[in-house]
């Protein structure tokens, strides 16, 4: 018998939305939910997802008698302005119920407005690095999170990533005062993800639910939520990305990253995380796609401190079996994960999405890249806690082989 050593050593508290709902349809229950809440919502969106899907929550927020003020300025990076301008519809229409409908970054935006409305202040304010963790100390209005991505699993976390124009960076607030109220999981909403975003955001889904797994501080309750969300990507993702309207693998997908939201905002994410904010900001590159370039790097880098783990994400992505000993199997676990990006040909997105410097404009910039990585506190996070020295070597290793436009993984 196995005992959970984590619990019986320390308290853990698992956040989770108060409710979930799943299934084809789900959109129509917005406003049943809102209603529990409040009489007043201001909807947030990108304008691109507000034109596909804002006729259908307009409609279910008007039939249970729910004023909507909308907002759909929400930039693919949200910014401190646009939270500080969603939070001025906010207040220039009393409105009590936020409701989002996107992914990420509408989800954030949604949940800047709910830390300023029962907080004050400047958002700036309640980023890590000036709050610390659990650093917006009053609870939020409530949040009616409507997803389309599969995904960022925002959802269900207490984080909230916000750029910085004004410093050209990203920051990070960490309460459980923003976890949402309701999360609204409808595969139907996910069909019109184009294919390259498929990609994107699932390999960010497996990132987040396999750096939980793996992190040193993951223990059985997320944990469980990271394997089976493992187990529903690396099944589903090659489906929903070849087939955008295969309504049971879009399904599967949403449920995936929704658990592998649950894992990381309960454990952690770790290096690949850690790594990957930099080199983004640098390659001009979405998030899931420098998550997808670096995980490979990181898998093989990480296995030996973590075999049993790490033996685990190589059989369930079919790069192992349960014949292979511990070891053998834990080293396949980069093989497979490069398997499946192959499969999504995630390298070849970097044409139309990045801008991939040369190789000593990249190795000039090196330094600071692997500060920023050590100063984000993710890689401390790793199984294998890295040296300075080991980061730099990791994205050179990354720049040749996936980066350069001759790299292997690329030819
Ligand atoms: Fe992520």
């Amino acid at each position: 018998m196995s005992h959970d050593t984590v619990l019986s050593r320390e308290t853990r508290t698992v956040v989770s939305p108060s409710n979930v709902v799943v299934g084809a349809g789900a959109v129509e229950e917005v406003g049943d939910y809102a209603s529990l809440y409040g009489t007043t919502a201001l909807l947030v969106a990108t304008e691109r997802i507000f034109d596909v899907h804002g006729d259908v929550v307009l409609e279910t927020l008007d039939e249970q008698g729910i004023e909507t003020v909308v907002y759909t300025d929400v930039r693919p990076d949200p910014t401190v302005e646009n939270i500080e301008e969603a939070y001025e519809s906010w207040e220039e229409h009393d409105c009590d119920i936020v409701v989002t409908l996107g992914g990420g970054s509408s989800i954030d935006t949604g949940k800047g407005v709910g830390i300023l409305a029962g907080n004050g202040g400047e958002i700036r304010d309640f980023g890590v690095d000036k709050a610390g963790y659990e650093g917006v100390p009053n609870p939020t209005p409530p949040l009616l999170a409507v997803n389309t991505t599969a995904g960022t699993g925002s959802e269900a976390t207490r984080s909230v990533v916000v750029s910085d124009e004004s410093t050209a960076t990203k920051f990070l607030i960490v309460s459980k005062n923003v976890v949402p109220d309701v999360a609204i999981e409808d595969p139907e909403l996910t069909v019109s993800l184009p294919r390259s975003h498929t990609a994107f955001t699932g390999i960010d889904a497996l990132t987040h639910a396999i750096e939980a797994y793996v992190s040193v501080n993951s223990y059985g309750i997320p944990d469980g939520f990271a394997v089976e969300a493992m187990r529903r990507i690396a099944r589903s993702l090659p489906v929903a990305w070849a087939d955008g309207e295969n309504l049971d693998a879009r399904a599967d997908m949403l449920v995936g990253q929704l658990q592998a939201g649950q894992a990381f905002t309960n454990s952690s994410v770790a290096l690949v995380h850690g790594l990957a904010r930099p080199l983004g900001a640098q390659l001009h590159i979405p998030h899931g796609l420098a998550n997808a370039l670096i995980l490979p790097y990181v898998a093989d880098f990480s296995a030996m401190a973590a075999p049993e783990k790490y033996a685990t994400v190589a059989r369930i992505l079919g790069a192992a079996d349960e014949d292979d000993d511990t070891r053998t199997a834990a080293d396949r676990a980069a093989d497979g994960i490069l398997r499946l990006c192959d499969d999504l040909d995630l390298t070849g997105y970097l044409d139309d999405f990045g801008e991939v410097p040369a190789r000593e404009e990249y190795l000039d910039v090196i330094e600071e890249m692997t500060q920023d990585a050590i100063d984000s506190g993710s890689p401390a996070n790793n199984p294998r806690k890295p040296t300075a020295e080991e980061i730099r070597e990791l994205y050179v290793e990354i720049y040749d082989d996936a980066l350069a436009p001759d790299g292997r993984r690329r030819s």
